[in-house]
């Protein structure tokens, strides 16, 4: 079991400790970690944020535990050498292009939630968000208009193959998601009052659901999906949606159950190798200070080994560890605690 590490820039590192500790506590046979360099402290040594030595670790790996990546030092970098793009490379060059995103309120925490108690208990969605293509990755640039004007302009397009297969890994995961003898709920989330882009996507959701004849498929446009996030998110089972919705929507989620640093992830390929990473960036405002919150990272340790290595019995560990911290009080600032990150990774490590 080759698992690469690439803990990348600002609280990467913290969090990424914990969730290594975390996976060498279980002790698991052949276990074998290769650690990488990714982002601002990639560039700063070797000149890219995504060398290829690190690209060929991934590549001989069975799974990708990623910290994160973005460091304000290299901002002013054209963009191709910031650190963003080794995160950006990696799912692209691995072809991760589906990415799982759940969220659910651990209990004991509603009232750490932004909303109501009430509201926020009711949460238990998933979030699948395409990865590889959407505005990321479309032509751009800032160019010059003969009047002399600067235009920044920024590609939006999907293939029908990409909404297709993305739309796959939804319905599937709706399914699997149902409560037995209840058909699976999926939302499609989209734009497609206004963008083309978006009446393609929804066309195509259409299309695929006739293979999925025990899953509902809903449309919503994207505005009144980050609404009724708010309003209502129990109503929400599984959320289908492109690259860009699906970053926003997934930061909007987390703060519905808690915190961005309890929210994990999964990006998939069509084979099992994943890169499992917190849905948090780099926080600098908190870097080097034992401030962050290593459970999202600990949680995509766990779902590290239910998608890629099998091993959902030590997953459910995982997750039953972080689950009982919670309940026990153990919080960092994020969570109006005031436990640091090696002390959240201490009270995971004893429950487990
Ligand atoms: P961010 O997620 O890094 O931080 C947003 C806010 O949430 C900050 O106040 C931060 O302190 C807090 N926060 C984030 N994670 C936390 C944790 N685990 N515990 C406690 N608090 C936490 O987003 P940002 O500030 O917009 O971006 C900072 C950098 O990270 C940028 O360079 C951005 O591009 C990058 N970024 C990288 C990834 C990634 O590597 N996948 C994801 C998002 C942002
Ligand atoms: C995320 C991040 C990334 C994204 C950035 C850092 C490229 O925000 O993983 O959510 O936009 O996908
Ligand atoms: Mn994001």
């Amino acid at each position: 079991m080759k698992i690469a590490v690439f803990a990348g820039d600002g609280i990467g590192p913290e969090v990424t400790a914990e969730a290594v500790r975390v996976l060498e506590a279980l002790d698991l046979p052949g276990l074998e970690l290769t650690e990488g360099d990714v982002g601002g402290a990639a560039y700063k040594k070797h000149g890219h944020p995504l060398p290829e030595a690190t690209l060929d670790i991934a590549r001989q790996s069975d799974a990708i535990l990623f910290g994160a990546v973005g460091d304000f030092d290299c901002d002013h970098l054209e963009r191709h050498l910031r650190p963003e793009q080794a995160i950006l490379g990696l799912r692209k060059a691995m072809g991760f292009f589906a990415n799982l995103r759940p969220a659910k309120v651990f209990a004991g925490l509603e009232d750490a939630s932004a909303l109501r108690p009430e509201v926020a208990s009711a949460i238990d969605l998933l979030i699948v968000r395409e990865l590889n293509g959407d505005v990321y990755f479309g032509e751009k640039g800032i160019r010059k208009l003969d009047d002399g004007r600067r235009q920044g302009w920024d590609m939006m397009s999907y293939a029908e193959d990409e909404v297709r297969r993305i739309a796959h890994v939804g319905f599937k995961a709706a399914q699997s998601r149902a409560k037995a003898g209840e058909s699976g709920k999926l939302c499609s989330v989209d734009k497609a009052n206004v963008l083309e882009t978006s009446q393609l996507w929804r066309d195509v959701m259409i299309e695929v659901s006739a293979e999925y004849p025990d899953v509902e498929l809903s449309h919503m446009y994207v505005d009144n999906a980050a609404m009724q996030l708010v309003r209502n998110p129990g109503q929400f089972d599984t959320i289908v949606t492109g690259n860009l919705f699906g970053d926003i929507l997934s930061d909007q989620a987390s703060m519905c159950v808690g915190s961005i640093g309890l929210l994990a992830s999964a990006s998939l390929a069509e084979g099992t190798c994943g890169l499992y990473e917190p849905i948090h960036g780099s926080a600098p405002d908190i870097a080097g200070k034992d401030l962050a919150n290593p459970m999202a990272t600990i949680l995509s340790a766990a779902m590290l080994l239910r998608h890629s290595l099998g091993m959902e019995a030590q997953a459910a560990r995982i997750e039953a560890a972080v689950g009982k911290a919670l309940t026990d009080g153990i919080r960092g600032g994020d969570l109006g605690g005031s436990m640091g990150t090696r002390a959240i990774g201490d009270a995971i490590l004893e429950r487990l």
